[in-house]
């Protein structure tokens, strides 16, 4: 059956047993504002195979149908996103089964009786059928967006360690041998040399290539922390110890399990989180307090710095130019684990990093470390 009102047209599926209750239902769409064409089916397989052909816009259902209902054929094409919205029409069932449909994802029911409101409730169902079809391909949208900007900052942290091991590497081999080399000199002149004068000043000189030579090992230090090969707890004792000597902050580092070995790009990304934190509490945490507590326990790696300072507010969140909380979550993200951070104003500020360990994308980058 078909009409031609409108340039709009609906193909409807109706599933019903009844001829006269088909009839009844295309008489009372003979004055309706759109235009649609409608089709009977009366057996699961031909509704199920018609239903998520992609053809259909519509569905109109009885309720009981010969050997199944309505909500075994509802329950065929469920699962299938394709699914047109589907509306229940009977007489026979009563308000609990009908909300139960409902609940069930039927998008609407309509009582037998009541078929001069048939036009009206296709019209609002297929109305929200669109609008929710239009959500759901922007939360894909999104979801797909957000998966491919988390892949780039992988990709982006993985390159900047490359990156910055490799200047470390120039650091060492140019900086580092050149100053070492010229220190030596300055010895053998210190030896060799008799006039008190020209010594005061190659004593200078070789003061400053000490401190140069600091200098460097501690630029190096930054960039490629090769304190981590002996362990996460020592490298973390190590950051906790200079920031404490620097600062005048007391930090302790509380661990259960001193000999931890979780994955490389997870202790990287432990390490790079303390020294953020520890950054963050020197530039703003005015404390006089910093406990870190790193644990590997129940195959999680968590790691808490918490400060008894002044605790960060909702507009220090929302900085346009502060990246380092928010690098640190997406760093946290690229080995499967998260960051969070709680914060009360006044009474301090935790930064809590935890990672499972076991964990298939710490494994994909662990081998792109290598
Ligand atoms: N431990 C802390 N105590 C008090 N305030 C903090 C603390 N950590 C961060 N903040 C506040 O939160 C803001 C955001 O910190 P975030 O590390 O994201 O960025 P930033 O330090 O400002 O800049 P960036 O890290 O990019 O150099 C800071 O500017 C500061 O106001
Ligand atoms: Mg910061």
């Amino acid at each position: 059956m078909d009409n031609g009102n409108s340039p709009i047209k609906l193909a409807i599926l109706h599933l019903e047993d009844s001829a006269a209750d088909h009839r009844l239902i295309c008489r009372s769409l003979e004055r309706a504002s759109f235009s649609y064409s409608i089709t009977r089916v009366e057996t699961l397989a031909t509704f199920a195979a018609l239903a998520t052909s992609g053809s259909i816009d519509l569905i109109l259902a009885d309720y009981r149908l010969p050997g199944f209902t309505a909500i075994d054929a509802w329950s065929k094409i469920s699962h299938n996103i394709r699914r047109p919205p589907f509306i229940l029409l009977s007489g026979a069932i009563g308000e609990a089964a009908a909300v139960a449909a409902i609940h069930l994802g039927i998008s609407d029911y309509l009582h037998k009786d009541d078929l001069s409101q048939l036009e009206r409730v296709i019209l609002r169902t297929v109305e929200v059928h669109l609008t929710r079809q239009a959500h759901e391909k922007a939360a894909l949208e999104l979801a797909a967006s957000e998966k491919r900007l988390s892949e780039f900052s992988g990709y982006l942290q993985v390159a900047i360690e490359r990156e910055r091991a490799a200047i470390a590497r120039e650091i060492h081999d140019d900086i580092g041998g050149s100053l070492a080399a010229a220190k030596l000199d300055l010895a053998w002149l210190a030896r060799h040399g008799s006039d008190p004068t020209a010594n005061e000043h190659i004593r200078a000189a070789a003061d400053m290539l000490q401190h140069a030579l600091g200098a460097s090992q501690r630029i190096m230090m930054n960039l490629r922390p090769s304190i981590l090969d002996q362990g996460l707890v020592a490298a973390v004792q190590w950051l906790a110890s200079s920031f404490e000597r620097r600062t005048g902050i007391v930090t302790t580092v509380r661990s259960s399990n001193e000999g931890m070995d979780p994955p490389k790009p997870v202790q990287l990304t432990a390490y790079r989180t303390a020294q953020e934190a520890l950054t963050n509490v020197s530039k703003y945490a005015k404390c006089t307090n910093v406990k870190i507590e790193i644990s590997d326990a129940e195959d999680f790696l968590t790691m808490e710095i918490s400060d008894n300072g002044l605790g960060i507010s909702e507009k220090d969140f929302a900085k346009p130019d502060s990246y380092g909380i928010r690098g640190l979550r997406e760093r946290a993200k690229t080995v499967g684990g998260w960051l969070d951070v709680s914060t009360r104003m006044g009474a301090g500020t935790s930064v809590i990093l935890s990672v499972p360990l076991i964990n298939a994308s710490v494994q994909s980058l662990e081998a792109q470390f290598k």
